[in-house]
C-alpha cells in the first residue's frame, strides 16, 4: 500500500474578460489566475492489493472518495473521482486494486475558487506519483482540460513553483508568470454558492463596456506596480453575478465601505469576493469585521505555500 498527501490550493482572478463564445458553448477568456494560500488537504491511497469488488469480477481498479463535507458527492460527479477514473482509462493498464482519496476541505465549495479543480489536479498529480508514471507537468495538464477549464492551472500550480498565470482560450491554454501577486487577501461568500454555467449562459445576454486590460496587469505585476494593477483588476461576470444576486454586491460594498482594502474584487463567477491588503494585519481585522457581519470570511495570501 503506498499513501501520498497533497495540498489542493484555490485560486483568485485577478481579471476576467469574455472575448467570444465558441461553437462548444464555452467561452473564449482572457484571464489572469493567481494562486492562494488556503488549501484542502488529500490523502491519495494506493492499494494494489485490494480486490475491487464491482461488477467486472474484481478486474478494475475500484475508486472510492471520502470528503469531510457531508453535502459533496462522492461519486461521478465529484472532480476528484473523474480525475482518478480519467487516469485508470489512461495508465491504468493491467494494474488491479483500488484508489483511495480522503479530501479535508477548506476551500469553500461553488465559490469561483475552483476548489472542486483543484481536488481534480492534486489527484492527476498525486496517481501520476503513486504509479510512476513520468508525466510532465505539460502532459497533466492536457488531461487538466478534459476534467474542466480550471483544472490545467490547478495542475500548474500545485506541481511546478508558479502560482500565476495569463490564460486564454477557456481558460486552460496558459502562460505562466514568473510574478504573482503579492498581498494579504480576505475572502467571504455568502450562505450560497453560484453555478458557474448559469453566470456564462447569462453574461451573452450582458452588454461588457469596462474591461480589464490583461497586458497592463501584467507589466504591474512584473514591476509590482500598483497603479496598473488595481484599475486593472475588472472581472467582467460580476455584471451578471453582482446584479443577479444582491448579497453578492452588498457584500462587495462592505468590503469598500468598511475595510483597509486596497482593491475588491469578485473571483471567477462568483460568489466569493476578495479583499486585498498589504498587511496581514489589515487582512485580520477586515477579516472579523466582515465576520461580524455574517459572511463566511477567511484570511489568506497570494505567497505562501
Ligand atoms: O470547465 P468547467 O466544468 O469548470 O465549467 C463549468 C461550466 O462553465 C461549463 O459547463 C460552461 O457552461 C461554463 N464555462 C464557459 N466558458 C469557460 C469556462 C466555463 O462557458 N471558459
Amino acid at each position: 500500500m503506498a499513501v501520498i498527501h497533497l495540498r489542493s490550493y484555490g485560486k483568485i482572478n485577478l481579471c476576467l474578460d469574455v472575448t467570444g463564445v465558441r461553437e462548444d458553448g464555452y467561452h473564449q477568456l482572457e484571464t489572469i489566475m493567481q494562486r492562494i494560500s488556503l488549501y484542502d488537504r488529500i490523502r491519495l491511497e494506493w492499494d494494489s492489493q485490494a480486490r475491487s469488488q464491482d461488477k467486472d469480477g474484481g478486474q478494475a481498479v475500484a475508486i472510492q472518495v471520502r470528503t469531510s463535507k457531508p453535502y459533496l458527492p462522492t461519486d461521478e460527479r465529484n472532480l476528484a473521482y473523474k480525475a482518478a477514473k480519467l487516469m485508470i482509462e489512461r495508465y491504468g493498464g493491467q494494474r488491479q486494486g483500488s484508489i483511495s482519496i480522503s479530501i479535508i476541505k477548506n476551500v469553500p465549495v461553488s465559490a469561483g475558487l475552483a476548489g472542486g479543480s483543484g481536488n481534480g489536479a492534486a489527484v492527476l498529480i498525486g496517481l501520476n506519483r503513486l504509479w510512476n508514471l513520468g508525466l510532465t507537468t505539460r502532459q497533466l495538464c492536457r488531461l487538466g482540460e478534459e476534467l474542466g477549464a480550471d483544472v490545467p492551472f490547478c495542475v500548474l500550480s500545485q506541481n511546478t513553483r508558479y502560482d500565476c498565470a495569463y490564460a486564454t482560450g477557456r481558460g486552460e491554454v496558459l502562460r505562466p508568470l514568473r510574478q504573482g501577486m503579492k498581498k494579504h487577501l480576505v475572502l467571504a461568500k455568502p450562505a450560497f454558492g453560484v453555478s458557474t454555467k448559469e453566470v456564462f449562459r447569462q453574461i451573452d445576454n450582458v452588454t461588457i463596456k469596462e474591461r480589464p486590460d490583461c497586458k497592463a496587469l501584467i507589466t504591474g505585476l512584473k514591476e509590482q506596480e500598483e497603479q496598473l494593477i488595481y484599475p486593472n483588476m475588472i472581472n467582467v461576470l460580476e455584471l451578471y453575478t453582482l446584479k443577479k444576486y444582491e448579497a453578492v454586491s452588498r457584500l462587495k460594498k462592505l468590503f469598500i465601505e468598511e475595510t483597509a482594502a486596497g482593491k475588491v474584487l469578485m473571483s471567477g463567477s462568483g460568489p466569493t469576493v476578495f479583499g486585498v491588503y498589504d498587511t496581514q494585519q489589515d487582512a485580520k481585522i477586515a477579516c472579523e469585521i466582515i465576520r461580524k457581519l455574517k459572511y463566511e470570511a477567511y484570511w489568506a495570501s497570494t505567497t505562501k505555500r
